[in-house]
C-alpha cells in the first residue's frame, strides 16, 4: 500500500503557489540534504516546468548529513537544467547570507529598482523553510515548527530595494510513488506521526542504518549489529535501555521512538537516508526499498 496525505490546505497551498510562480524570478527549493530526492515534491517540479522558472536547490540541514553523499547531491543537481544546488544550515546566517546572490546568478536580467530580483521559496513541511526565511529576512516573521505544516500562508517581504521573497506553506503531493520516500519521510517527520505507525518506520530506518551505518547503532545502543535485521534493532534498543511493555516484553513502540528521535536529533552522527547511486538503485529495481537489503515492511494509508 501507499502513504496517502494531502489534508484540505494543501489543495489551497497549491493554487496559491502556482499563482506566485507566475510573478517570480526564481524558485528556491528546499530539500532535506538527508534524503533530497525524497523530499522533492514532484509537483514543484511540474510547476516550475510550465512556467519555466530556474530554481536554487538548496539542501538544508546539511549540518545533520553525511558531508560525502551531500557533495554527491550537489554535483547530481547542477548537472540538470536551470538548476543550481548549494547545501546550508539553515541555523547558520553565513551560509543563508550567500542564497539570494546565487539566485540573482540565475536571474541576472532582474536586478535593478525597476525590476527587483523575486524569489519564492517552496518545499514540503518541515525542511526548514520557515528557518532559512527568519534567517535571509533577519527577524522571526515566520513560525518555526517541527510539526509538519506549520506555515500556512503565504508572506513577502523585501529584502532591500532590489530583492523580494515570497515564502510558501510546506506543500505536499497527493501520491508517494516509492514506499521507501514515505519511510524516509516519516522518519525524518516530514509526515506527521498519524500518517503512518512508527515502529514500520523505525524498522525500515533500522533496515538502512544496518547496511550503510552499521558502526553508528553500535556505538550508540552497544548493540552487536552482525546477523540483525531491523526487527532485532529496534527490540536490541529496547533492551537495552531497559523500555518495557505491559508483561515485561520489550516496548517496540518506545524503542522507535528513541531511534528515530535519535536520528532527527543528529545523535547518530550525520547520516544521509540516500544517495544519487543508491537512488538510481531502487529506481532501476522499481521497489521502494532504499537499502540493499531491506524489505520495506507493509504500510497503512494516512489520515
Ligand atoms: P518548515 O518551515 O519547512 O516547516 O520548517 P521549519 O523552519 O519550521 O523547521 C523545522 C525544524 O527543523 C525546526 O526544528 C528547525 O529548527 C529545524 N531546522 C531547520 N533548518 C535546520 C538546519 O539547517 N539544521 C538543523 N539541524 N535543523 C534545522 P524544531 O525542533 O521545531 O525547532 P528548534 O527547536 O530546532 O528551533
Amino acid at each position: 500500500m501507499t502513504i496517502q496525505w494531502f489534508p484540505g490546505h494543501m489543495t489551497s497551498a497549491r493554487k496559491k503557489a502556482a499563482e506566485t510562480m507566475a510573478v517570480v524570478d526564481v524558485v528556491i527549493e528546499v530539500v532535506d540534504a538527508r534524503l533530497p530526492e525524497a523530499s522533492t515534491n514532484p509537483m514543484v517540479h511540474e510547476l516550475r516546468r510550465q512556467r519555466q522558472r530556474p530554481c536554487l536547490k538548496v539542501l538544508n540541514k546539511s549540518d545533520l548529513a553525511d558531508p560525502a553523499a551531500t557533495r554527491e547531491w550537489i554535483t547530481w543537481y547542477d548537472r540538470q537544467p536551470g538548476v543550481r544546488a548549494v547545501a546550508v544550515s539553515g541555523k547558520n546566517a553565513g551560509e543563508v547570507a550567500r542564497l539570494p546572490g546565487l539566485c540573482q546568478g540565475l536571474a541576472p536580467h532582474r536586478n535593478d529598482n525597476v525590476k527587483p530580483l523575486r524569489m519564492m521559496i517552496m518545499g514540503i513541511p518541515n525542511v526548514g523553510k520557515s528557518t532559512l526565511m527568519n534567517a535571509l529576512v533577519g527577524r522571526r516573521i515566520a513560525r518555526v515548527g517541527d510539526e509538519p505544516a506549520v506555515t500556512k500562508s503565504q508572506q513577502s517581504q523585501p529584502l532591500g530595494p532590489r530583492q523580494w521573497i515570497t515564502d510558501t506553506p510546506g506543500l505536499m503531493w497527493p501520491k508517494i510513488e516509492h514506499d521507501s520516500d514515505g519511510y524516509m519521510l516519516a522518519a525524518s517527520h516530514a509526515i506527521g506521526r498519524n500518517a503512518v505507525i512508527d515502529e514500520e518506520v523505525a524498522v525500515f530506518l533500522a533496515d538502512l542504518l544496518l547496511a550503510r551505518y552499521p558502526e553508528r547503532l553500535s556505538g550508540r545502543y552497544g548493540l552487536a549489529v552482525d546477523g540483525l535485521d531491523g526487527v532485532a534493532v529496534v527490540e536490541g534498543i529496547a533492551r537495552r535501555r531497559a523500555l518495557r511493555a505491559r508483561g515485561g516484553a520489550p516496548d517496540l513502540e518506545k524503542a522507535s521512538l528513541v531511534l528515530m528521535q535519535d536520528y532527527r536529533d543528529g545523535k547518530l552522527g550525520r547520516i544521509s537516508l540516500e544517495t544519487p547511486q543508491t537512488r538510481r538503485a531502487m529506481l532501476e529495481r522499481g521497489s521502494g526499498s532504499a537499502s540493499e537489503t531491506a524489505e520495506p515492511p507493509e504500510i497503512i494509508p494516512g489520515s
